[in-house]
């Protein structure tokens, strides 16, 4: 997993992304947010799903949502805009409860975070008594709050095996959680939620691409069906998936997963041909160039979190962030 800074950039290797007519407006936007965040003292967190112009335009930092959770903790600007997904922003909120978090947009949601309430885990407790709970950080800080430990795409199987229990309830993405189940003894209790983007890659797409395309790596995505992951040659998270382009610069790859990432990580590797069976994220979407201007503008939309709910998903989010300093120091 790698977390990439991205100094105030020359915005003219950029026009490779966008129509020659979008990149006069483009342009000034970029310079407007960058003179925004040194007035502002603000940074922008980027997922490695949003577009070009915002990854490698106005982001300060990128990467998947554990790198994101990280930066969050070692960030000293006074304000977050997370240009992701809500989730993400009120991760950010729950380890900087002092500073700003801003999200550019409300609409900004995720069907994973959104299939869960925290009176369904109160639920599985009951029905389940004295077992750890495992949740995602795809979920609200509601959910968090009623968790023993978070887990990312990147650290899930290490969360779980980390707890030396037999049992796990594991919320709320049953692919996710079938993955992990494939590669650990502990016995893991999982709930029904997908995510609408990963859930539609289907095997037949992958085997397709490899009797089209000779020599193809295929990448997926942990949130796909254990279907597709058995099709792959390799599962990881976002980052993940990028490292593994750094590592082995295959001919061909296709990374199965949402649209924006072959854009972003293509620019980086130009002798590696990227073909391209996306699946757009909705929710990712929400976040565009205008939309981080005005939250810097207008200090929109303030990330809240009740104070109880943040403390208890705080020490969820922790536990988690130690699995993986233990795990560095164990390396
Ligand atoms: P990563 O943690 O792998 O970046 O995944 C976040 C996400 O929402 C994937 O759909
Ligand atoms: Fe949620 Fe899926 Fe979008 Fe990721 S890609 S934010 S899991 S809906």
């Amino acid at each position: 997993m790698t977390t990439t800074s991205v100094s105030a950039t020359s915005p003219s290797p950029l026009q490779q992304f966008v129509p020659a007519v979008e990149w006069m407006v483009i342009e000034p936007l970029i310079e407007e947010i960058q003179d925004l965040k040194k007035d502002r003292k603000a940074v922008v967190l980027a997922h490695n799903y949003q577009v070009p112009t915002i990854y490698r335009g106005v982001a300060d930092f990128t990467g998947d949502s554990l790198a994101l959770a990280r930066q969050a903790v070692a960030s000293e600007a006074e304000v977050i805009v997370m240009a992701g997904v809500y989730f993400m922003a009120e991760t950010a909120k729950i380890l900087n409860p002092s500073r700003t978090v801003l999200i550019p947009s409300l609409q900004a949601g995720c069907s994973l975070a959104d299939s869960i309430t925290a009176e369904d885990v109160r639920s599985l407790r009951r029905t389940y008594p004295g077992v750890p709970v495992v949740s995602y950080v795809n979920t609200s800080a509601a959910v968090k709050a009623e968790t023993d430990v978070c887990c990312t795409s990147a650290n899930a199987l290490q969360v779980v095996e980390s707890l030396g229990v037999p049992r796990v309830i594991f919320l709320p993405d049953r692919y996710l959680g079938r993955n992990v189940a494939a590669q650990t003894e502990v016995e893991l209790i999982l709930w029904e939620g997908v995510c609408e983007v990963h859930e539609h890659f289907t095997p037949e797409q992958i085997r397709g691409l490899r009797s089209d395309y000779a020599g193809i790596k295929i990448v997926a995505h942990p949130e796909c069906t254990p279907e597709v992951l058995a099709e792959a040659d390799f599962s990881g998270s976002t980052s993940g998936m990028i490292d593994y382009v750094a590592r082995n610069q295959p001919q061909r790859v296709a990374l199965i997963t949402e649209c924006s990432m072959s854009d972003n990580v293509a620019a980086d590797f130009p002798d590696v041909q990227f073909v391209r069976p996306c699946n757009l994220c909705p929710y990712m979407k929400r976040i565009t160039l205008e939309g981080i201007r005005d939250a810097l503008l207008q200090r929109q939309y303030v990330v809240e979190v009740d104070a109880d709910i943040a403390r208890r998903a705080r020490s969820a989010v922790e536990r988690m962030l130690a699995v993986g300093r233990a795990e560095q120091r164990a390396a």
